[in-house]
């Protein structure tokens, strides 16, 4: 008998198979219902008391190798059966389409804006979103009791230590930073997010974007400035006419409004100029001396010039966007109608 199953373990050892039908001869052989192995089972009564511990490991063995032999046949020609598919493969047909995706609008004018700036000479600079006082106010030369200090303006962070944090409400808080850390000739912007605390429209959103420029040298002055942002203007807008308004802000002086001449062509220039045909673009101004004097520039040796602006206002524009909060939405049939060089 045990000869017996150790031939079948021989024959299931060199078992070979090449197509589906002689590896359905061996499972019928091995494994089917009325197999050679279940005989040999059916046999076991009339093995010896004292053989048949050793033929019963002997079976269960060989029931499992003829178990793997099966698995690894069937694998094989599992495997020349998807070669052939393979080849009846056709390689001609059209593939899926791609969605390829789409900068957002207010990074393909980011980008540009940094593009343009970089171009003469302007280096980047970054600072953190969550501002301390004198960053964000005090050494901007906010009095005290400056109104955008007030609660409706700022989001206030709470903070153990209890040094006044807010969420910066502006970019010109780079300005100081940068200022603190690098002496003239500086030339930078500095892109980035801030946050205001206001209530959401189709104006005004409680977190967007701005890009802040800063010039610091030697005698640098307001006509400096004007060829700059004309420069500016002329390169992204395609625009050479622009006015510069008397304007307010604590840290310039004098500050001024920037509008870009839009034109009166077509009915939409009508409705984002409201009918003047000027476009307001960005504040700026000459940097306050003071703001020089809190960051250890002596003003008597230096002048500048910074201005700012808000992204998505300009990105509104630049397509005709009248709302800006799709800016937020991420809503993927508005975000893919955009596509910038950059
Ligand atoms: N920080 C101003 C704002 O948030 C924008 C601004 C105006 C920045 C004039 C400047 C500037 O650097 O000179 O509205």
């Amino acid at each position: 008998m045990l000869d017996k199953v150790a031939e079948y373990s021989q024959e299931v050892e060199a078992y070979n198979v090449s197509n589906v039908e002689e590896l359905e001869q061996f499972r019928i052989r091995f494994l089917g219902s009325k197999n050679i192995i279940k005989d040999l089972f059916a046999a076991f009564k009339d093995v010896p008391n004292e053989q048949k511990k050793e033929f019963g490991q002997r079976l269960n063995e060989l029931k499992k190798q003829a178990q793997e032999k099966f698995d690894s046949l069937q694998a094989t020609i599992g495997q020349a059966k998807a070669s052939v598919t393979a080849e009846q493969l056709d390689l001609t047909r059209p593939g899926y389409p791609i969605e390829v995706g789409a900068r957002h609008p207010v990074s393909i004018v980011r980008n540009e804006i940094i593009e343009i700036f970089e171009r003469i000479g302007f280096t980047i600079s970054e600072g953190p979103e969550i501002e301390d006082d004198w960053h964000n106010f005090s050494a901007l030369n906010f009095p005290e009791e400056h109104p955008a200090r007030d609660m409706q303006d700022t989001f206030f962070i709470d903070n153990k230590q209890g040094e006044s944090m807010a969420l910066r409400t502006h970019t010109s808080s780079v300005q100081v930073r940068v200022m603190e850390g690098q002496k003239p000739p500086i030339r930078t912007i500095s892109p980035g997010r801030v946050y205001r605390n206001e209530a959401i429209s189709a104006r005004s959103l409680s977190m967007f974007h701005q890009v802040e420029g800063l010039y610091v040298d030697k005698g640098v002055s307001f006509a400096d400035m004007k060829q700059v942002i004309q420069y500016f203007a002329k390169e992204f807008f395609g625009k050479t006419k622009i006015r510069m308004r008397p304007s307010y802000f604590p840290f310039t002086e004098p500050s001024a409004e920037v509008d870009v001449y839009w034109g009166l062509e077509t009915e939409a220039d009508y409705r984002m100029t409201k009918g003047t045909g000027w476009l307001e673009i960005m504040g700026c101004g000459m940097v306050d001396p003071e703001v020089l004097k809190n960051c250890d520039i002596d003003p008597n040796t230096y002048s500048g010039f910074a201005f700012g602006m808000g992204l998505e206002r300009i990105a509104a524009q630049r397509y005709g966007v009248d709302d800006i909060r799709y800016f937020l939405e991420n809503d993927i049939r508005f975000l893919k109608q955009f596509k910038g060089a950059f």
